[in-house]
């Protein structure tokens, strides 16, 4: 008889590259000193892999928020929203967030995953599900709890997309996914063009703005806003896990389905509710996203300074404002060789290999917040240079010992 624990072995690879020392996952944060910086094994880093874009985990407001949500409702929320762990902070969260997103209806969940997991319950088997080859985990998984395979099209390649969506039954239901922001590559998603290809083949658009609510369009409401296409999208996902600096998740759009996923949606009803502290923080985020747009300006400046850095010194970077900065490395071992040598140097960036991105296209993820000082972001390019020399990276370097 089979022991299904006969296939929790690591790969050989795994030994590999601990006894190399360049593992780089589940490094334990001591302290956080400043937004900018993480103590790690007695070291002050900069942190350079935090999706806390707006540097608003830290921020005094939001933690007396939190706080005081804890001395009036306690840690935890004590059951699913559905049966008796709903909160009157619950649907105060969910009406600011509808009138910042400006969509009819928003229904909070306990983690971003969840939000995005919900989406499971518009979709049945016979559907036309489609979403760029680098959506999140969580949106693969959606298609999974819907019964559905997901057909992946090739990052932002509409005519692919629309290849796809020929081929689909006439009379099958279509939902095209995308993000805003994509995590991975730092890219916007061409919603001018999917939004035609949506009107055209009569299929639904769902958006997952993880990495760009809070970040772009003038007022803060993502990618949909800062191409000026907000109806194109019908239904959109967030996150407070990145630029609202907590925890939590929120799926927004038209009344009817807010209301049908409230009690269809399994990720929704079957676990509990978001707690206290952490719907306080994101109702005090909110706030400061929507009064503060300077915030947004800083990490764009800082996102456009790192990524023309490392495209000057030769990495494969396409500088832009965005607070991902995708530096392509190709092979797992060298991103983690590279990842360790940019910890040595004082910068604690993410190593993104397969499932997270494509297999063989390793990279460095590099998130700039609005926390970074001038001279966090000098030492990122700094560590860059000569990390990249060290390893024979860069054009221009010979290497270095
Ligand atoms: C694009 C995207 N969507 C959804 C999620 C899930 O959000 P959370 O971590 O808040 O559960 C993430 C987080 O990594 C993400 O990057």
């Amino acid at each position: 008889m089979a022991d299904v624990f006969a296939r929790c072995r690591m790969p050989d690879t795994y030994d590999l590259v601990r006894d190399l020392g360049v593992y780089p996952y589940y490094r334990a944060v001591r302290e956080r000193p400043g937004g900018g910086e993480v103590v790690i094994d007695g070291r002050v880093l900069v942190q350079a892999g935090s999706n806390d874009y707006l540097g608003l985990s830290g921020d005094e407001r939001v933690k007396r928020a939190a706080t005081a949500a804890v001395r009036r409702l306690g840690t935890g929320s004590g059951g699913s929203r559905l049966s008796n762990g709903s909160l009157a902070l619950h649907e105060e969260l969910e009406e600011r967030l509808a009138a910042f997103l400006r969509r009819p209806a928003v229904m909070v969940t306990s983690a971003g995953y969840l939000a995005n997991l919900s989406l499971a319950a518009l979709m049945a088997p016979g559907d036309a599900v489609l979403g760029d080859r680098l959506v999140h985990a969580c949106l693969i998984d959606a298609a999974r709890l819907g019964g559905v395979r997901l057909r992946r099209y090739r990052h932002n390649d509409l005519e692919h997309l629309e290849r796809l969506l020929e081929a689909t039954a006439p009379d099958a239901g279509r939902l095209i996914i995308t993000e805003g922001m994509f995590s991975t590559s730092g890219a916007l998603c061409d919603l001018p063009g999917l939004a035609k290809l949506a009107r055209a083949y009569g299929a639904r658009v769902v958006m997952d703005s993880a990495h760009d609510a809070g970040l772009l369009g003038e007022d803060g409401r993502g990618a949909a806003e800062h191409h000026g296409l907000e109806d194109a999208v019908d239904v959109q996902t967030l996150t407070f896990s990145k630029a609202l600096g907590t925890i939590g998740g929120a799926v927004a759009g038209p009344r009817e389905v807010i209301a049908y996923l409230r009690h269809y949606a399994r990720p929704m009803v079957f676990t509990a509710a978001l707690s206290p502290p952490c719907a306080a923080a994101a109702l005090a985020a909110l706030e400061i996203v929507a009064a503060e747009p300077e915030r947004r300006a800083r990490v764009r400046a800082a996102a456009a300074r790192v990524g023309g850095e490392l495209a000057a010194l030769g990495y494969a970077v396409v500088p832009s404002d965005r607070p991902v900065v995708a530096v392509p490395v190709g092979d797992d071992l060298l991103c983690f060789r590279l990842w360790r040598e940019l910890f040595d140097e004082g910068v604690f960036t993410t190593a993104m290999i397969a499932p997270g991105v494509p297999a063989g296209q390793a990279l460095i993820r590099v998130s700039l917040t609005a926390a970074h000082t001038g001279r966090q972001l000098d030492r990122i390019g700094a560590a860059f240079a000569v990390a990249g020399r060290r390893l024979g990276l860069l054009p221009d370097s010979r290497r270095l010992p």
